[in-house]
């Protein structure tokens, strides 16, 4: 029988062991960090000193709340490297001007890196290996190659048009949410099949099953991986219907000898199996998306709030348009459409300053990186084989050396004399990568978010809102939730609307 004696005992027991428990965690962390720094020769790195070590675990903070644990620990540190654990494995945080030259050099792995981090494309699938390494992203961009582009583009074009027609005459549109969904349906088009963009049910599901795989891959999902929290099965049931998705198509065109002109061709003509298929679409669609669509919202509230550059933009679209033969307000696909991409970059310069500018003041996160290669030295630091790394681009994006009056939005920064100018610098810019990391995917980017803002331009007048509807006139802040994201923004924004032409 349960009586109060043994209730006692054992909550007296409970304590007792969950007490000696601490005391051994405390003292294996301890001894694992003094391992460490008596095996080198050159000193390590010291571990932040924000850092709460258990074992197991590593460092409890990260877990709890990465964002706000490495945005401390990179001001506390005063522009010194410091150290970190995920479960047993050490990252470092390198910085500064030195750190940069280290990161960006040869001898570090970019893919197994932030794999530390984001094992979503590991395990949503039952198979081993992810393809998408250094040859996965040479196959993307071959996927993605301008040739491609210029065919596609014509069709991306109506998608953007059709969407936003789709809107009404006058209303309200949350950029994150209906201009996101615009940026998803072009990325659809660029790395899945006609099957899907045709299909606006399917481009829905396949949003919502990236909603589900994106919710499932936080790091705390790399403690304890086999518990099946609601998220981790939520992950998985979407990997599964992706899978099953992607299968059917492929299934299709094969029985039937149908043959159509799309990534998922390629892959079919490459003989993948079936699970690397649906693996590299979702490689694809995750890069495609993941930074396009609210890097686009964020281009759109800096023009919002910077009215002067709004102005710029509207003219130079608004000669654009014109010099391509069609009236401003209305029908402009088709005129537009015969416009080549080269001569399209050439009559947008100033889109490309803003969104390079609006990209450099977003970029306030880390990369990530392994030394797969043989320990290096960072000064006297030693970085040995196996360890991760990471580095804040903040280090570059607002040095104030490279980038004066860092925190304001100044596009000017990005003529090509200005670039040229803080180039002999080195390495200063990192919104599409750097070193032997150069995003692939730049040109399809720039491409969707110059379409979607010619056409919003072009067809409509906007002006930014809170959610009680009053006028927005500052930068909003933003949510810092997400490592290697582009993050939302706080507080709600909405972007009221009307058909140029027509008033409120
Ligand atoms: C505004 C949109 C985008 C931004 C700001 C962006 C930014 C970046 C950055 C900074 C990197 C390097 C990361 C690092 O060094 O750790 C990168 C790499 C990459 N990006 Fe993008 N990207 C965008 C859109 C895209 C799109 C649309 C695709 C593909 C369809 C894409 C595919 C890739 C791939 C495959 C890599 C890895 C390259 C490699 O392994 O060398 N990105 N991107």
């Amino acid at each position: 029988m349960f009586t109060a004696k043994t209730l006692f005992a054992s909550i007296t027991l409970a304590v007792l062991s969950s007490t000696v428990l601490y005391g051994l965690q405390k003292l294996l962390s301890r001894l694992q960090i003094h391992i460490l720094k008596t095996e080198c020769t050159q000193s390590t790195v010291e571990e932040t000193p924000l850092a709460r070590s258990f074992w197991y675990i590593g460092t409890l903070d990260f877990f709890l709340n990465p964002f706000m644990f490495l945005a401390s620990s990179i001001t506390q540190a005063k522009g010194r490297m410091f150290s970190f654990r995920v479960l047993s494995d050490t990252v470092i945080m390198l910085r500064g001007i030195p750190g940069r030259d280290a990161f960006f050099s040869k001898g570090l792995d970019f893919m197994s890196g932030y794999r530390l981090l984001n094992p979503q494309l590991v395990d949503i699938m039952p198979i081993e290996e992810v393809k998408c390494g250094e040859n996965g992203a040479n196959f993307m961009a071959t996927l993605i190659r301008t040739e491609v582009l210029e065919e596609i583009y014509l069709d991306m074009l109506s998608d953007v048009s059709r969407r936003i027609d789709g809107w009404g005459d006058e209303g309200t549109i949350d950029p994150f949410l209906n201009v996101y969904e615009i940026v998803f349906a072009l990325s659809v088009r660029l790395s899945t099949c006609h099957e899907f963009i045709e299909d606006p049910a399917k481009v829905n599901k396949l949003m919502s099953i990236f909603e589900r795989l994106e919710a499932g891959s936080t790091p705390t999902g790399l403690i304890l991986p086999w518990l099946p929290t609601p998220a981790r099965v939520g992950r998985t049931i979407a990997g599964a219907q992706l899978y099953t998705m992607i299968s059917k198509v492929v299934r299709n065109r094969q029985q039937h000898d149908i043959r159509r002109e799309d990534p998922l061709q390629a892959l079919i003509d490459k003989k993948f199996p079936m699970a690397d298929i649906t693996r590299f679409t979702a490689t694809t669609l995750f890069a495609a998306v993941t930074n396009t669509g609210n890097a686009l919202c964020w281009v759109l509230i800096y023009l919002e709030v910077h009215k002067e550059w709004k102005s710029r933009v509207v003219s130079e679209i608004q000669s654009f348009v014109q010099d391509a033969g069609a009236e401003f307000t209305d029908s402009m696909e088709e005129a537009i459409g015969n416009v080549s991409l080269q001569v399209m970059d050439e009559k947008t310069p100033t889109l490309d300053l803003v969104i390079n500018e609006t990209i450099r003041l977003l970029f306030d996160g880390t990369f990530m990186r392994r030394n797969i290669g043989n320990d290096i030295f960072v000064g006297a630091h030693r970085i040995e084989h196996g360890a991760y790394l990471m580095f804040p681009t903040a280090d570059l994006h607002f040095n104030e050396d490279l980038f004066p009056n860092s925190r304001e939005f100044d596009p000017l920064r990005f003529t090509p004399e200005e670039v040229d100018k803080r180039n002999v610098k080195g390495i200063n810019f990192l919104g599409w990568g750097a070193g032997r990391h150069i995003c692939v995917g730049k040109r399809a980017a720039m491409l969707m978010m110059k379409l979607i803002l010619i056409m919003l331009v072009s067809k409509l007048e906007t002006r930014l809102v809170s959610e009680r509807g009053e006028s927005i006139t500052a930068i909003p802040e933003a949510k810092l939730d997400r490592l290697f994201k582009v993050c939302q923004t706080k507080d709600k924004i909405y972007l009221d609307f009307y058909k140029r032409g027509m008033r409120f």
